[in-house]
Formats: C-alpha cells, sequence, structure tokens
C-alpha cells in the first residue's frame, strides 16, 4: 500500500511519517520504502538516520554527466545512482527526493528517472511518502499514485478548512489517490472541540484519527533526538497505531 502524507505546514506530516514507518517495521509489513518528498528534507531526522544523496542531485548531475556515457546505458547509470542513495535500515528503506530542477532542460532526465522510481517502488510491499507542505506538489501532481491520501491538520478550524481545500484541488487535479482522509494532530485531551468537529463536517472529509497533543513527542522534538523513539504508551503513538490496524486491516480483507 501506497500511503501519503499531505498538508500545511508544520502539522506533524514528518512526525506521523515516522510513527507510520515504525509500526510497519513492527507489523511485519515489509520491504518498506519511506519516501521524503519534501524540498526542505527532515524525514531523516525524525527517524535518526543519515543520507548522503538524493534524486534531485542525481537528476542534475544526470543532465551532465550522461552524455560523456559510453558502454553503459543511461538507465543503467541512473538505476545504479539512485539505488546506491537509498538509505537501508532495519525495517525500511529511504529514499530523499532533494531539490526541485532549477533551470535547463529537465525532460530527458525526468522520463528517466520516473522509470527509475517505477521500478524502485515496485521492490516493496509498502511505501509512506512524507509530502512537503502545501497544495504546490498536488497541483503538479508530482506524488506517485498513491492509495491513500492522509490529509494531516492541526486542531484549528483554519486548519481544518485547508485541509479541505487540499482534498478539493485532489479531486479538481484528478490526482490519482484511491482513498483519502482526514488526521487531525495534536488535539489537546485527544477528542474534538465542538467548533472543530463542524469545520471536520463541512469538509465532508472521513475523518481517520485524532491523535492527541502528545508531551512525548514535543520533548523529543526539544531535544533535537528523533521522534522514533517514542515510548510505545506515548499517546501519539498509540492513536497512530490504532489508525493503522484499521487501514491495514481493511486493506489485508480486500486481498
Ligand atoms: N502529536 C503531537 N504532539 C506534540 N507535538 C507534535 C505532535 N505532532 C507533531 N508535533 C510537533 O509539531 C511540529 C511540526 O511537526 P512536523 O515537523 O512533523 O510537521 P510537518 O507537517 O512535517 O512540517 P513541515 O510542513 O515543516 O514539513 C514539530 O515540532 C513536532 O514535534
Ligand atoms: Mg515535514
Amino acid at each position: 500500500m501506497i500511503l501519503a502524507m499531505t498538508g500545511k505546514g508544520g502539522v506533524g506530516k514528518t512526525t506521523l511519517s515516522a510513527l507510520t514507518l515504525g509500526w510497519l517495521a513492527e507489523h511485519g509489513e515489509v520491504p518498506v520504502l519511506a519516501v521524503d518528498a519534501d524540498c526542505n528534507a527532515n524525514l531523516n531526522e525524525a527517524l535518526g538516520i543519515a543520507y548522503n544523496a538524493t534524486v534531485g542531485g542525481i537528476r542534475e548531475s544526470a543532465r551532465k554527466e550522461v552524455q560523456a556515457l559510453k558502454g553503459v546505458s543511461k538507465q543503467e547509470f541512473l538505476d545504479l545512482r539512485v539505488q546506491a542513495a537509498v538509505v537501508e535500515q532495519k525495517g525500511y528503506d529511504l529514499i530523499v527526493m532533494g531539490r526541485p530542477e532549477g533551470q535547463g532542460c529537465y525532460c530527458f532526465a525526468n522520463n528517466v528517472l520516473r522509470d527509475v522510481l517505477d521500478r524502485l517502488a515496485h521492490n516493496y510491499r509498502n511505501i509512506v511518502i512524507d509530502s512537503e507542505a502545501g497544495l504546490e506538489h498536488i497541483s503538479r501532481r508530482t506524488l506517485l499514485s498513491v492509495d491513500y491520501l492522509l490529509i494531516v491538520s492541526d486542531c484549528t478550524v483554519r486548519g481544518i478548512r485547508t485541509a479541505g481545500r487540499i482534498s478539493a484541488l485532489a479531486d479538481e487535479v484528478a490526482l490519482p489517490a484511491k482513498q483519502r482522509g482526514l488526521i487531525v494532530n495534536r488535539v489537546p485531551g485527544g477528542s474534538l472541540p465542538e467548533s472543530i468537529a463542524e469545520a471536520v463536517k463541512a469538509t465532508g472529509l472521513t475523518l481517520l484519527a485524532c491523535i492527541p497533543l502528545d508531551q512525548d513527542v514535543a520533548a523529543l522534538d526539544a531535544d533535537g533526538e528523533p521522534v522514533s523513539r517514542i515510548p510505545p504508551e506515548s499517546p501519539a503513538r498509540v492513536a497512530m497505531n490504532e489508525l493503522l490496524a484499521k487501514l491495514y486491516a481493511v486493506e489485508t480483507e480486500k486481498c
């Protein structure tokens, strides 16, 4: 299953992506590929791992180096470079997309890369995409074709309305996402105030989960520690685990 976390800036996409990856690894839903699709990449920090290369960097150098290649095909060249950029961890692998292209023609590099990423994706049972904030990537349709678009919001009326707009935009561009739903994050006490519940209703989105405001997440963040170290009983982790158990139970029944 391909899951994509989307939503406005700072709502918790990266945090919830990291918790999702932890759950998938723990439940043997492997192999898993984590895709950091935010050009200000920081999923690796939430996971406590380092990376050396990005797809954007490979695309940039491909424009220059591929011309000079003899013997090895351009496709193979990019395949090898992307393979080398995948960080292998216990439980999941990580690929960082990096910056979008600069000036000049990237058509060739992009076309080949799309194939390379597609083939890479086929090696994995599950993929989790941590998207960049806002609506840009949706309007440009740069996401892979996803099974579940998870629209994350903070616990504010404005945040929920933005989530509704993201959903409407996904419709407008006919985003290839089989299902979608709303996750409200950083909910004080874990249940929605009336005003927020009404705003959620107005979006027409299915409310998948309310993730509590969690002091353990805040403490790890304040200390610069990866959120993947969060204790098992932490409220945000427990709530995220419940959601994932539901999503994957439904998916398994369908198979
Ligand atoms: N449930 C939670 N409880 C407490 N703090 C949280 C929770 N979820 C996320 N946070 C905090 O909220 C902040 C934003 O989270 P995060 O970086 O995951 O958001 P994001 O949507 O990925 O942001 P960006 O749009 O910048 O990529 C971080 O400081 C994170 O620790
Ligand atoms: Mg993020």
